[in-house]
């Protein structure tokens, strides 16, 4: 079943404001107000489910190499920002539920890893989330994590995503049984926004981080966005700063 989605999810975390994919970026969009978090899970060469967004660890830690060919004992000895290692989805997980935060999981396999990712990671969902009244939103550019994931764990619900959307999104959506379109707001045509309408599909667009285009994106059907300017969000109404709304 879906969740209720609130109007705003911080992007990777803490959006610009923290380090990407750490914990304590989840724990600094939680103070500042949002109510809902995005972040990227890859496997180790252990198979541990990690936040990080790219295949190799040059960018966002002070590693480098391939994250799929990293074993536990080297990937946790790095530094992911702030003198945080990168942190395992088993603790981010537990946090966003102590933090009483929705998690978009986007399932991030390394090439060729897809199956296996969306096994490890829908079984540890299924596990930390187990009776729980809010279920995370998995998600994934890889139809072959999302089929894994419904096939494995059908109980939690599941975003299709893309970049530019293909014309027959909405015969993939159904065959996944997925609930939610999750898309780059850049491409996002008002033919797609009206057959998600009609087909009553959510639509969740990345990465928004400017007042003027939200609310151009919400005046015409958008339902959440993903952000990384924290900063922009004011927790008093739910919104960017001037974009007022009911929720
Ligand atoms: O899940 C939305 C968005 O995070 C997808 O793009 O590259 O930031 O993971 P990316
Ligand atoms: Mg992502």
């Amino acid at each position: 079943m879906l969740p209720p989605l609130p109007r705003w999810f911080a992007h990777r975390g803490g959006g610009s404001l923290a380090p990407e994919n750490t914990l304590a970026g989840i724990r600094l969009a939680a103070r500042m107000g949002f109510r809902a978090v995005e972040f990227d899970v890859m496997l180790s060469a252990d198979a541990t489910p990690l936040l990080i967004h790219d295949e190799t660890l040059m960018r966002t830690t002070n590693g480098s190499g391939r994250v799929c060919e990293m074993p536990d004992a080297l990937l946790f000895a790095l530094d992911a920002g702030g003198g945080e290692p990168p942190p395992r989805f088993a603790e981010a997980a537990l946090l966003c539920r102590q933090l009483g935060l929705l998690a978009n999981i986007e399932i991030k396999p390394a090439q060729g890893h897809d199956v296996r990712t969306a096994e490890v990671v829908a079984g540890m969902v299924a596990d930390v989330w187990h009776g729980a009244a809010q279920m995370p939103l998995l998600s994934s550019f890889s139809l072959a994590a999302l089929e894994v994931a419904r096939d494995l764990a059908p109980e939690i619900p599941r975003g299709i995503l893309f970049d530019r959307v293909p014309a027959d999104w909405l015969r993939q959506l159904h065959e996944l049984q997925a609930v939610t379109l999750h898309c780059n707001a850049t491409y996002l045509t008002d033919d797609v926004l009206q057959e998600a309408g009609a087909a009553g599909i959510p639509v969740l667009c990345y990465t928004v981080n400017a007042a003027e285009k939200a609310k151009m994106l919400f005046a015409r059907g958008v339902c959440s966005l993903f952000t990384d300017r924290l900063d922009l969000f004011a927790p008093e109404t739910n919104d960017y700063k001037g974009l007022h709304s009911p929720g």
